[in-house]
């Protein structure tokens, strides 16, 4: 059913952008930027990237309006579409896919992302809104890749990681050369029809170390915001 064409959705920083008929604001962009808030209001700004910023890119919109210069990298030409059209602040829009762009080495401060990353469950169903390769971890490989090479000396990446992917990112992230700063941790709501509970077999048969036992009963799933600041690549 198309939006009533009135419908808007609120960005964090106070800005409305007009509700797109094909994606409802996802609530795990605005728990990000909820989490992230304190170690936000402490950087200086400088360039943000938000990977997979979505139709409203949510997460950039908060640097935005604290006066960072803003890329929003999405592979979706709809959302892209949304974002040139909508997006309430001045912002650069690359319709790209994160596994074959060349992101300029040591140019941003920041990179942000909510990836995709749930896993699959069939071959013709690999790369969607949420769904990230077979494992589900294929889009947080190429962002954790990204971005040794893309942060400044100094810069950092935040990554929203549900906590069945937590211990790979954390080994990929160390391969990679990237040092653990910090962990702001929270609990995803996961809604009675969506992709996290239909998935949750196929996602218990994949993750066997994880405890899963709060996650079916109450419904929410630990996650954490990561986040890495570069170091020596260990195979450098
Ligand atoms: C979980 S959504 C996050 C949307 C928004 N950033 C938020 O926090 O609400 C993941 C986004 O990543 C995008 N995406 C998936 N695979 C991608 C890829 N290979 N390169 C770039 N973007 C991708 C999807 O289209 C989707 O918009």
């Amino acid at each position: 059913m198309p939006a009533n064409r009135f419908e808007v959705v609120n960005l964090p920083g106070g800005k409305q952008m007009p509700l797109n008929e094909k994606a409802k604001l996802p609530s795990s962009g605005i728990d990000f930027v909820n989490a992230i808030k304190p170690r936000l209001e402490l950087l200086p700004p400088g360039r943000v990237l938000d990977i997979g910023a979505g139709y409203y890119g949510i997460i950039g919109s908060a640097f935005a309006q604290l006066g960072w210069e803003v890329t929003l990298l999405e592979k979706n030409p709809d959302a892209c579409e949304h974002l040139q059209q909508s997006f309430p602040y001045k912002c650069r829009v690359l319709n790209e896919d994160i596994r074959t762009t060349t992101i300029p080495d040591s140019y941003f401060d920041c990179i942000v992302s909510n990836p995709a990353q749930m896993p699959a469950q069939s071959d013709d169903e690999q790369w969607d809104h949420d769904v990230a390769g077979m494992s589900g971890f294929d889009m947080m490989e190429y962002v954790i890749h990204s971005a040794h090479q893309a942060l400044t000396e100094d810069g950092i990446l935040l990554i929203l990681v549900f906590g069945f992917h937590l211990t790979a990112v954390k080994e990929c992230a160390q391969e990679q050369g990237l040092i653990l700063k910090n962990q702001y941790r929270m609990l995803k709501r996961c809604s009675a029809n969506g992709h996290i509970l239909s998935s949750l077999k196929r996602l218990r048969q994949l993750y066997l170390a994880f405890n899963w036992d709060d996650v079916s009963d109450k419904h929410v799933l630990p996650t954490s915001i990561v986040e890495l600041s570069r170091g020596e690549r260990q195979n450098a």
